[in-house]
């Protein structure tokens, strides 16, 4: 049997490119090898971990799983659904609890970030490692690819894997995290911090226009000096530039380099604009496609809850057994 990867996208705001270079594309490419049993969801209950507004929720759950399908994920090959749509999650995740120690949950990074940020501590945020691995281990996934700050999360599906096992006998796998090894895009407007939602400003994402990348190149913050190198110590800002630039056109940076010698700055940015743009181009013509037929998109992920549900159901209920519940 092939092994299976488990990969869940979580619609809390929109996709940036640190989000698509740092874990979506490798995820999504992964499927086209046909050596794996694949699993993508939307983790929707993930996303209630944080403040949102509820009148905002269910659009900004339509549109991952509409990024999600632009960005490639076929549902002939691959089972993609929504996970508030199987019940198992949270029951699976219930039963984790009863043998997670909360020292460990109150340990991990994520959550002491998130609350510094401001989120409420609530049991949700704390608890949500264990439904990530209820989500992990319910298809007795032997892989998952996760962005760098998802590595400690992994560690813990593992530890509940191996706790599991140990106690109750024999039934999960220990997956192990694949990961694009030291991948991460900082803000643009600030080269120490990491691309992310919460600074929005420093963003750059899928679904923007190429004129508002355009704007948003131009205005990214660089160091001093004019000429284009690669060092990421002297020169953090222009580093992530051209790591962007790289990644989103498959073009070695040393090339890069080469093709702006004795240019600038400004003609240096242009080029990278036009580089992200037209990467993202058929994205952006997919992505208009799939949204424009919302009946299709919910049809889709239902049929893929219909078979995610079929396997969910067969652990919970050898989970239940060796738990002693039946
Ligand atoms: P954000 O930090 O913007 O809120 P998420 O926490 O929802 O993003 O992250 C979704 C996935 O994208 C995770 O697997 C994470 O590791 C990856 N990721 C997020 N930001 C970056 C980044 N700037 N560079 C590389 N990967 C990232
Ligand atoms: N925690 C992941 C993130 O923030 C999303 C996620 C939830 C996930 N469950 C998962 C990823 C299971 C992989 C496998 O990006």
């Amino acid at each position: 049997m092939k092994p299976t990867i488990v990969s869940g996208l979580k619609p809390s705001g929109k996709l940036h490119i640190g989000n698509y270079l740092g874990m979506t594309k490798q995820s999504i490419a992964l499927q086209s090898s046909e050596e794996f049993n694949c699993y993508y969801f939307i983790a929707d209950y993930h996303a209630l971990t944080q403040k949102y507004k509820p009148s905002e929720k269910s659009a900004e759950i339509f549109d991952m799983a509409v990024d999600a399908l632009a960005l490639g994920i076929d549902p002939k090959k691959s089972v993609f659904f929504m996970q508030s749509d199987i019940l198992e999650h949270a029951n699976l995740a219930w039963l984790f609890d009863c043998i997670t120690p909360t020292g460990k949950l109150q340990g991990m990074i994520e959550f002491r970030e998130k609350i510094e940020e401001g989120q409420p501590a609530n049991a949700g945020l704390l608890n949500y490692p264990v439904l990530m691995a209820a989500d992990i281990l319910m298809y007795k996934a032997s892989f998952v690819p996760v962005g760098e700050d998802q590595r400690q999360h992994l560690e813990l599906t593992r530890d509940i894997a191996r706790t599991f096992n140990k106690k109750f006998g024999k039934i999960f796998p220990e997956p192990k995290g694949i990961f694009v090894e030291g991948l991460r895009v900082k803000s643009l407007d600030n080269p120490k911090k990491k691309m992310s939602k919460s600074l929005p400003k420093g963003c750059l994402y899928l679904t923007d226009s190429p004129e508002a990348i355009k704007k948003k190149v131009r205005s990214a913050v660089t160091d001093s000096g004019n000429e284009i190198i690669f060092d990421p110590d002297k020169k953090p800002a222009l580093a992530n530039l051209l790591l962007i630039y790289s990644e989103m056109s498959d073009t070695p940076i040393k090339e890069i380099i080469e093709n702006h010698k004795g240019k600038g700055y400004k003609e240096f940015k242009d080029n990278l604009a036009e580089a992200v743009s037209s990467a993202l181009a058929s994205f952006r013509e997919k992505r208009k496609e799939i949204a424009s037929d919302s009946k299709k998109v919910r049809k889709t992920l239902l049929e893929g809850a219909e078979k995610a549900r079929v396997t969910a159901s067969k652990t919970l209920q050898e989970v239940k057994k060796k738990m002693g519940l039946i």
